[in-house]
């Protein structure tokens, strides 16, 4: 190949690379703004049906985005960066994928300006390094013994959701419910699978409380009538069936005559009602059942047995709660008949239906269950919160927010530090980041301070979102900051600029963090592809 016909293979293909990229660009960066109106406490919510009809209306990114089905590679890709931040943080999912879209409009520029994709992904993962730096030097420090602080982080988060008006009541209560299963002194992390959201139709969300022990939204099998209300219970949890064994095989058995079909009845019943003496036996007077797929878990006639013998039974125990119900009561679940003893029972001081009204049915509470990890250690246990709403779309939102609520509490011990809101970070680390580049020179800096520039993008969304005069508004901002005011903020309520900590507006370090950081990794991985490949 001579000289001419490389130059103008290595132009087409550079050709190529920028048309990829700038498609790539625009696919993302059209995900990023359909979520940027519902930023903030004044963002905009969403509904998505899907092609069952099914609706959702919420204000949580990464629900919104996962709904959304998307086709597109770089598309997808935004997506996840949400689900990672969901994963990582819990909340600031919307920020995240705004930020990352801000940055890749501010790539597209230096793009245009021929500047190469590598040396802006390097001047990138620079300012995200230096962000977080700066980040670190705003924060201010949390102790958890300060109920107050962490509660005012967890409203923050629940004031941009639909259940907003609610924070006042649900910011403690999710506060408390971390606070009840780690040991403050010494914990690093929350399991949130200890605390278990139940979701009950029915009632205002302000009737949300959490729970002393337990609540099941199965009913009581009251099929044969048998007890619904146990003092000094003895609880038994079992994963097999109280019903007559199956082969593995599909299997038919002929019956010719009279006496062969009372023997086949008889041998039932002697083995149902040894099945059920055993677990009468070691005291066990409440008895849960895991559900069962594959044949009923109980029979009319189990239950009759089980109702003589003055056992109440649970039906339809979700696989996925096994664990959770176990931890809590202290009961230990049996795979077989054979090993189900005393010693695996739990004891709960007052087991009882409560009956919500007519058409709501009922929920069993399980209180006094002094065999749970909680009881005995005094932390590190299990606790259980019932989710109320009036009507199906609320109460799945409501156990979203919650859920976000929850998730700033654990980020909060897992990095013990508060930083303010509002889009205060954001400028703060956009000003300081530009006048970092500009100590730098060369054409690092140029695309620092585009970097730091596209940062704005969040301060500014929030006032536009509250229909102030947005780019008046961040200009203010700005040289609040410039002047020293490192806490200044958008206060959407007022249209104005106001100190946040006063405001009380406050979130977790590791929540803006975790989004500059993400953010930054997801445009590079964006930038520096320069080809689709399809392969069958
Ligand atoms: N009272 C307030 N005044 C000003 N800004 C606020 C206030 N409450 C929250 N914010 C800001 O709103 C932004 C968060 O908005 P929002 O909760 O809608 O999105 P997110 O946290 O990024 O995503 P999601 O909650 O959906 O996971 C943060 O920048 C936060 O500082
Ligand atoms: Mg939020």
């Amino acid at each position: 190949m001579s000289r001419a016909e490389a130059g103008t293979s290595a132009k087409l293909a550079d050709e190529k690379g920028q048309s990829v990229r700038t498609s790539n660009i625009l696919a993302a960066r059209a995900v990023a703004d359909t979520v940027r109106t519902s930023l903030g406490p004044k963002g905009m919510d969403k509904m998505i049906q899907d092609p069952k009809g099914e609706v959702v209306i919420t204000n949580d990114g990464a629900t919104i985005l996962e709904k959304m089905k998307l086709f597109h590679p770089t598309a997808k890709m935004m997506v996840e960066l949400s689900k990672a931040q969901d994963v990582e943080a819990g909340d600031g999912t919307t920020s995240v994928v705004v930020i990352a879209g801000a940055l890749l409009e501010a790539a597209e520029k230096l793009l245009k300006k021929g500047i190469h994709p590598q040396t802006i992904t390097e001047a990138f993962l620079q300012a995200a390094e230096k962000a977080e730096e700066i980040l670190d030097s705003v924060a201010v420090p949390v102790d958890l013994s300060n109920r107050e602080q962490l509660i005012q982080a967890a409203s923050t988060s629940l004031n941009s959701k639909v259940v907003a008006q609610q924070s006042d009541f649900l910011s403690p209560l999710a506060v408390d419910a971390v606070l009840k299963v780690i040991d403050p002194k010494t914990a690093t992390n929350v399991n949130l699978e200890d605390i278990r959201l139940v979701k009950k139709l029915g009632a205002s969300v302000d009737e949300t409380e959490m729970v002393d022990g337990l609540v099941l939204t199965q009913k009581i099998a009251r099929a044969a009538g048998g007890p619904t209300r146990i003092k000094d219970a003895k609880i038994g949890l079992i994963q097999f069936c109280l019903s007559a064994p199956k082969t593995d095989m599909e299997s038919n058995v002929q019956v010719r005559d009279y006496t062969q079909m009372d023997r086949l009845l008889r041998e039932e019943r002697s083995i149902l009602a040894k099945m059920v003496k055993q677990i009468a036996k070691t005291g066990c007077n409440v008895l849960l059942v895991q559900k069962s797929i594959l044949r009923d878990a109980t029979t009319d006639l189990s239950l009759d047995f089980c109702a003589k013998a003055k056992i109440m039974v649970v039906r339809d125990i979700e696989r996925d709660d096994i664990e959770f119900i176990s931890k809590i009561i202290g009961v230990e679940p049996c795979a077989t008949i054979e090993s189900f003893t005393a010693e695996k029972l739990g004891v709960s001081s007052l087991v009882w239906e409560e009956n919500l009204g007519s058409d709501l049915g009922s929920i069993i509470r399980m209180t006094g269950l002094t065999g749970s990890t909680y009881s005995q250690t005094g932390a590190g246990g299990c606790v259980s919160v019932l989710v109320r709403g009036s009507n199906q779309l609320l109460l799945d939102e409501t156990e979203r927010s919650i859920h976000d609520a929850l998730c700033v509490v654990r980020s909060l011990v897992k990095k013990k530090a508060l930083i303010p809101g509002g889009g205060a970070p954001e400028m703060e680390v956009s000003w300081r980041l530009s006048e970092w580049a500009r100590s730098l020179g060369g054409i690092n800096a140029v695309c620092i301070e585009h970097f730091a520039e596209s940062l704005e993008l969040v301060p500014y969304t929030l006032a536009e979102n509250a229909g102030m005069q947005s780019v008046e508004i961040v200009t203010k901002l700005r040289a609040a900051h410039v002047k020293g005011e490192k806490f200044a903020g958008i206060n959407v309520k007022k249209c104005c600029i106001s100190d946040m900590v006063e405001m009380k507006v406050v979130q977790p370090l590791l929540v803006s963090i975790s989004s500059i950081k993400m953010a930054t990794e997801t445009v590079r991985m964006i930038l520096k592809i320069d080809d689709v490949v399809m392969c069958r």
